[in-house]
């Protein structure tokens, strides 16, 4: 084995977005993670999630109702479930009789609403849950495009997104400029479940308003920051020292099923003032470059990233080839094996990346 996919079960250790929180109403709401299909609902004022399955006849709960006072119910037989889990009542049996202890609802390990987002992890994550550090801050815009579903593996989104040496090709018509086909990324760092490393690049600054003036040049210079972390989210932070900008991305991917992806972009920027139409023209200009990227990716064969040699690696790739050593990690920890046994030419993919870490 050495392809990740939107069904490899390892990632189940990791916390995933599942719907925009102000998608989310009392439920029971159905959404789909790594090939699985679960029931959101909000019971005694929180939020909950279970596998989308009756324990009784197997049923999708989520076709059911939640009530106040019961709680969720299924739409078969009508079997109740508190926020545990647990069932509370079997009208078949009448009220005051025992219910059999296997009467329960298999609950994520885990679900929050934060910063838009409800996340969701099935299993105990092995990482932190993915955060913009200013979001909610004074001064600070933040805002999202609304969410794609592609066909794209989200291990794929991710590889790209951590990826700086496709700007001039794939982004030639928005940001692209040919000043940053040389990627410079060092040093490339390790810090317990996440790695990042800082590009020095430059890029063509769209939304400056001093550029149309002549003030600043079209083509400026860019720091940008990108961290892949346990988990299928990137973060990002960009600084723009001619404009004195800076902000944040979150990219992150819900896995839905073999065939689909859904992708999540949301954004802190604390240079738009609160400005409607300059957030407006931010979200569209952004839809264009999430749909530079689609165009090459949904055009795959095979939606899957390898942690082996079958792509050819280089040290513009040291990043992304990082981010594949703790998907590898992940792997062992989840299935209990060693990283080598689960992706046998992981490492001489790295040696091809050249030595591409350091630990911190
Ligand atoms: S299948 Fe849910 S109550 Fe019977
Ligand atoms: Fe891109």
């Amino acid at each position: 084995m050495s392809i990740v996919d939107n069904t490899s079960s390892f990632l189940r250790r990791a916390w995933h977005p599942v719907a925009m929180a102000h998608e989310v109403g009392d439920g029971p709401q159905q959404v789909w993670l790594l090939g699985q299909p679960w029931v959101l609902a909000r019971l005694d004022g929180e939020l909950a999630a279970f596998e989308d399955r009756c324990p009784h006849r197997l049923a999708p709960v989520s076709l059911g109702t939640v009530d106040d006072e019961l709680g969720l119910r299924c739409g078969y037989h009508g079997w109740t479930f508190d926020g545990t889990g647990s069932c509370t009542s079997i009208p078949a049996l009448g009220p005051g009789a025992t219910l059999p202890p296997r009467a329960r609802l298999v609950p994520a390990w885990g679900v929050v609403e934060a910063q838009g987002l409800v996340w969701l992890a099935p299993e105990e994550p092995l990482a932190a849950r993915p955060e913009i550090p200013e979001w909610g801050a004074d001064g600070v815009d933040c805002f999202w495009n609304e969410p794609r579903t592609t066909p794209v593996s989200a291990a794929q989104l991710v590889d790209n997104f951590l990826d700086a040496s496709h700007f001039p090709f794939v982004h030639a018509e928005t940001f692209g400029v040919e000043e940053a086909a040389l990627v410079v990324n060092e040093p490339v760092e390790r810090d317990g479940w996440t790695v990042r490393t800082t590009f020095d690049t430059w890029y063509r600054n769209f939304d400056d308003p001093l550029v149309a003036t002549g003030e600043h040049p079209e083509v400026q210079p860019q720091r940008l920051m990108k961290e892949g972390a346990a988990g299928l989210t990137v973060v990002l932070r960009l600084d723009f020292p001619v404009t004195g900008a800076s902000f944040s991305i979150l990219f992150a991917c819900q896995p839905e099923t073999a065939e689909r992806t859904r992708i999540y972009k949301l954004m802190a920027r604390d240079d738009l003032g609160g400005d409607a139409g300059r957030i407006a023209s931010t979200i569209a200009a952004e839809q264009v470059i999430l749909e530079e990227d689609l165009r090459i990716l949904e055009r795959y064969r095979a939606m899957r990233i390898h942690l082996d040699r079958t792509e050819c690696h280089t040290r513009g790739d040291r990043l992304s080839v990082g981010w594949r050593r703790i998907l590898a990690e992940m792997a062992e920890v989840a299935m209990g094996t060693e990283a080598g046994d689960v992706f046998p030419g992981l490492a001489a993919a790295e040696a091809e990346a050249g030595t591409p870490v350091e630990v911190g």
